[in-house]
């Protein structure tokens, strides 16, 4: 992707929703969700010049992370999956908002791509993505997918942080890539919650099967990661789960769950509280600390024993 980014204009006339209780799949509702991502939106653009000097150790630390490839192409899917559903929605505020979705995808690329030629990393072409042939699956895969994926990064981005690995500059010219993530998670449920309501009685158990099938899929992926993964190899789905392995701090599965957990309710709750939020992930990741809290701690072995 070499050719310039043109930063799309966000004008829309949809009026603010008034304040109170707004009823998920609702008109009002359609309006919060489109224009908290539309207002939201930060107009920045990637640069090769734009990335802070790094020392050579930071640096030699930056391209040791086994993610480079996998990123990219997680972003050129995603970028594409959600054009094509983009160019689909009939409803102009919600077109708007979806495409905007897609362009921070494809800037996310941008940002992946100019980091690495800024500091010499080398990375595999990005795979040639076709038109999806049912762009509602393929923006419920990439939504999906989003929602497990950020739930991690929120974590993995605040471990890279507390452990001063990267220099502070490096961490907030980052930062957007992340808030971005979180506010195309909060757009997503919240559509999905409209579009279920708002779609014939008769589409709803097929869209209900769908939505199982895609759960099915992303599961079937993350269980691919961890054969994967210990065959150390890179995929789309590995993307956080091997960057966790790479930083090298003090901090066990539940004390990384619970990082992530309380990154998802900080970064999540500065949205509009009557939006919906993902629920899936913080749900699994406090039974997860439940049962590993639950597990008695392994006792030091005492020399000579
Ligand atoms: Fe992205
Ligand atoms: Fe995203």
């Amino acid at each position: 992707m070499s050719e310039p980014l043109t930063l799309p204009d966000v004008v829309h006339d949809a009026p603010a929703v008034s304040p109170g209780p707004v009823e998920p799949g609702s008109d009002a509702h359609r309006v919060l969700f489109c224009r908290a991502l539309l207002d939201t939106f930060t107009a920045y653009c990637p640069s090769v010049e734009g990335w802070p000097a790094l020392d050579a150790e930071a640096r030699a630390r930056l391209a040791a992370l086994p993610i480079w490839d996998m990123a990219v192409s997680t972003e050129r899917r995603a970028g594409a999956r959600v054009r094509a559903f983009a160019e689909r929605v009939a409803d102009p505020l919600l077109r708007q908002a979806v495409a905007l979705n897609a362009f921070e995808e494809e800037r996310h690329e941008r940002v992946l791509t100019t980091l690495a030629a800024a500091y010499g990393i080398s990375v595999a072409p990005p795979p040639h993505v076709p038109a999806p042939r049912d762009p509602e699956w393929g923006y419920l895969r990439t939504g999906y997918g989003e929602c497990l994926d950020t739930f991690f990064a929120f974590g993995l981005f605040d471990v890279g942080r507390r452990a001063g690995l990267f220099p502070p500059a490096l961490v907030a010219a980052f930062e957007p890539v992340i808030e971005e993530e979180g506010r195309h998670i909060v757009f997503f449920v919240n559509w999905v919650a409209w579009h279920r309501r708002n779609m014939p009685a008769w589409r709803r158990p097929w869209f209900a099967l769908k939505v199982a099938l895609v759960w099915l899929t992303l599961l079937l992926e993350r269980l691919g990661l961890v054969v994967g993964a210990l065959r150390g190899e890179q995929g789309e789905a590995t993307f956080t789960a091997t960057g966790a392995r790479t930083f090298d701090v003090d901090l066990d599965a539940a004390g990384f769950l619970r990082l992530c957990l309380a990154e998802d309710a900080r970064r999540l709750g500065a949205h509009d509280p009557r939006l919906l939020r993902p629920r899936f992930m913080p749900a699994v990741a406090r039974l997860a600390c439940r049962v590993l809290e639950g597990l008695p701690r392994r006792r030091a072995v005492a020399p000579g024993s």
